[in-house]
């Protein structure tokens, strides 16, 4: 029996959104990239120009944006379109502003649930490969598999850093990258809800010097296992 809910956990530049997409691609399922909508309500209050530490003030407007993931609508490179309140915030959800503020926001608990409840209601109706930081804790549970996908810091932020390149962002270096990987590490592990941590049953699986085709054949593995 293929499980119909696969929760993927993991810190910063894991590699989820890879190794979710393909999988997803190959089972026939829903890829949801939970981290898209705290990046686009940090964007929000950005560009409505928000005092991040004003906890109010993010959570009202938390509770009151239309955040949208529907089929890519281009084809530059992007593996769907995110909208925010109907405006295309794909890229601008990646830029370095989001990436600096992205975690003090998802700290906030009245983010957090208005957030959870949106991806709780997707995730039920199965067939979906869900990804995030508290996916297999809070958010979906009863998922029937859980993957934590970990690697090291700096083999993170290498992989980070040629998305970027490749992107033709030239605007950061990789220190630069490495800093904002650790430090949203450490504040959404330390963060006193629904902080990122492999949940008791997940299957952990350390990717460092391993390629893609060899984590998704890991994970098909298990799929293959389930009874
Ligand atoms: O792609 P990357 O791993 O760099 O980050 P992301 O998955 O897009 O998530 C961006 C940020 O959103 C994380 O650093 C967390 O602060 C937050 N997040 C969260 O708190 N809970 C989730 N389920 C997903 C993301």
């Amino acid at each position: 029996m293929k499980p119909t809910i696969i929760a993927i956990d993991g810190p910063a530049a894991s590699g989820k959104s890879t190794i979710g997409a393909g999988l997803a691609r190959k089972l026939d399922y829903l890829y949801f990239d939970t981290g898209v909508m705290y990046r686009a309500v940090t964007w929000a209050a950005l560009e409505q120009g928000l005092d991040i530490s004003q906890e109010a003030a993010v959570t009202k407007l938390t509770e009151s944006l239309s955040i949208d993931v529907k089929p890519p609508s281009q084809t530059d490179g992007r593996q769907y379109d995110v909208l925010c309140d109907g405006v295309d915030v794909t890229w601008a959800i990646r830029s370095p502003e989001v990436d600096a503020h992205v975690s003090p926001v998802s700290v906030y608990p009245g983010v957090r649930s208005a957030l959870t409840a949106q991806q709780r209601r997707i995730g039920l109706r199965g067939n979906v490969v869900m990804v995030g930081r508290d996916i297999g804790t809070v958010v979906l549970p009863e998922a029937p598999l859980k993957i934590y996908l970990d690697a090291s810091a700096e083999e993170r932020a290498w992989r980070r850093y040629a998305e970027v390149q490749a992107r033709g962002d030239r605007s950061q270096t990789y220190e630069d990258i490495l800093a904002n990987v650790k430090s949203r590490d450490a504040i959404d592990s330390r963060r006193a809800t629904a902080p990122l941590k492999a949940a008791p049953d997940a299957v952990i699986i350390d990717s460092t010097g391993l390629s893609i085709e060899e984590v998704i054949a890991q994970v098909e593995d298990l799929i293959v296992q389930e009874p």
